[in-house]
């Protein structure tokens, strides 16, 4: 446990020294759980939402992109059961008086069951080798299986109380379990009250004819209520997509993760509209091909799991996170949600307006069901970013601190070093920038000795250092150093644009998803 928590400061102290991510409005002692990106957090962010851009709107026929506002009417949010029913269960620990989400106490205690069985499963493995079949251990050891029960009840009872309301009987898990307070161990809890996650802001000149206004907690509802201007306008057909990216505000009680979880966040939600009926389908092919991006960036399949869900939200009838292996554990990266169709017949209902669909097959009208995908930008970047950073033995005896970023998502590609400051050196190197910056993100570093420049462009994540040197002006020559591999090898100037783009490019990356 320290060691997760040391691993984290690392990753929250290296994102702050690099210029990835730093505390908002910080020279005024900051705002909780609101965070700003420096010069190589919004690059890396930037790709991201690119690399996610790019596999959804441009890769599908079907799917196109919007771009809605943050402000909405007001009664949009009754419609999607925001105002009723967008809230966290809270308790206080009345010893320390920390506030915490009842739900997240309850499900870090099965998480802590979790780690007992990925714990079992790992002495297994030592224990018999080559011939250790995890799925029989898993449904056969006896210790194994009374932990996933112990936690599948918890659950399960947690769901029920919580779509029931039954903040006695979470309180009561909460006693039962004995959980205590994560910061002082005390046990002295008070009732569980719900909590409404979205901040108001007015809209108008004047106090008395100002409208209430919320920050929109999620994207999606841009997308539904222009369901029918896009698919007039853009004539499309049953199944199809609505895909956006855009930030999103919700007033969380527990935020202490850094950018895992935040106040003011960005999302990429697609919606894709279907058939009523196929739905189990849709899941399942969505489920599959949001893996499958995940996971064409290398990061390590072991890091994924899929969790369902038993406590599903108001909207949903089939629910599924993608998890992600954090500093502090597997938690919530992507939510893959069923939503029937809750949210158009809702906003026709308080609109009174229609939103269906005519088959042209059939004759019939229709509203449709909705399969939506839903990632943080944020967390995504917390995901590549925390994964990245390593520290490495070296051969002789040294470390290294190297942020092993895929290069695809890279801030800058390549730095160019002129080995020393003089003999025309300089010059060169910056007529290869001058160059390739009309197809990369390059930068120029002419400080201090080369091998501490590696080394700080290790740490910077930069896929690639180029050094001119003396043989440069006498055959148009350079050194690429890897950053992984830490391997060098001669190269003509001329061919460094192929050996970037090579390692660079989106498609060869998302080409792993096929
Ligand atoms: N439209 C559905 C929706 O918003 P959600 O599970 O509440 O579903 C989707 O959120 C994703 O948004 C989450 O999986 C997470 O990646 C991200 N997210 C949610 N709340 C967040 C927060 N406070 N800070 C950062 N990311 C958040």
């Amino acid at each position: 446990m320290a060691n997760q928590e040391d691993n984290f400061k690392k990753v929250i102290s290296h994102a702050k020294e690099y210029g990835y991510v730093f505390q908002s409005s910080e020279i005024y002692d900051g705002l909780s759980a609101i965070y700003d990106y420096g010069q190589n957090g919004a690059e890396l962010k930037k790709n991201i939402r690119e690399y996610w851009w790019k596999a959804m709107v441009q890769l599908n026929d079907n799917i196109v992109g919007l771009d809605s506002a943050i402000f909405m009417h007001p009664t949009i949010w009754k419609a999607s059961g925001h105002v009723d029913a967008f809230n966290d269960p809270l308790i206080d620990n009345k010893d320390s008086k920390k506030r915490y989400r009842a739900d997240v106490l309850i499900e870090d205690y099965v998480g802590k069951l979790d780690s007992k069985i990925e714990k079992e499963v790992k002495k297994a493995t030592k224990r018999f080798g080559e011939s250790f079949d995890k799925e029989q251990f898993l449904s056969t050891n006896q210790r194994v299986v009374d932990y996933k029960e112990q936690g599948d009840a918890i659950l399960k009872r947690m769901g029920k109380s919580l779509e029931k309301e039954d903040l006695a009987d979470i309180r009561a898990l909460i006693e039962e379990l004995d959980i205590a307070c994560p910061m002082s161990g005390s046990k002295n809890w008070t009732d569980v009250k719900q909590f409404n996650l979205m901040f108001g802001t007015k809209l108008g000149a004047s106090a008395e004819s100002a409208m209430d206004l919320y920050l929109r907690p999620e994207t999606a509802q841009g997308i539904f209520v222009n369901f029918l201007n896009v698919q007039k306008s853009g004539r499309m057909k049953i199944p199809f997509g609505i895909a956006q990216t855009g930030k999103a505000f919700r007033n969380e009680i527990v935020a202490r993760q850094f950018i895992f979880r935040m106040r003011e966040f960005e999302q990429m939600e697609m919606q894709f509209f279907i058939q009523p009926g196929t739905q189990k389908e849709w899941y399942d092919v969505w489920k599959e091909k949001r893996m499958k991006w995940h996971l064409s960036l290398g990061l390590g399949q072991d890091n994924y799991r899929f969790h369902d869900h038993d406590k599903l939200a108001h909207y949903a009838d089939a629910a599924a996170d993608i998890e992600f292996r954090f500093p502090f554990g597997f938690k919530e990266l992507e939510g893959i949600h069923s939503r029937t169709d809750f949210d158009l017949g809702s906003h026709e209902k308080f609109s009174g307006k229609k939103l269906q669909y005519f088959d042209h097959e059939t004759n019939k009208n229709y509203v449709p069901y909705v399969l939506e995908t839903s990632i943080g930008l944020d967390r995504m970047f917390l995901a590549v970013f925390s994964n990245s950073l390593q520290e490495e033995e070296l051969e002789n005896g040294t470390t290294r601190t190297v942020l092993k970023l895929p290069a695809v998502l890279a801030p800058n590609k390549a730095a160019i070093l002129p080995l020393l400051k003089k003999d025309g050196l300089p010059e060169v190197a910056h007529e290869i920038v001058d160059d390739l910056k009309w197809d990369f993100n390059v930068i120029y570093d002419e400080k201090d000795a080369v091998g501490r420049r590696y080394r700080r462009q290790d740490a910077n994540g930069t896929p690639f250092c180029i050094t001119v040197d003396h043989q440069t002006l006498e055959d148009k020559t350079v050194t690429i150093r890897h950053r992984d591999s830490m391997e060098q090898e001669r190269v003509a100037i001329a061919d460094l644009k192929e050996i970037i783009h090579e390692a660079v490019d989106m498609k060869s990356w998302l080409k792993k998803m096929d």
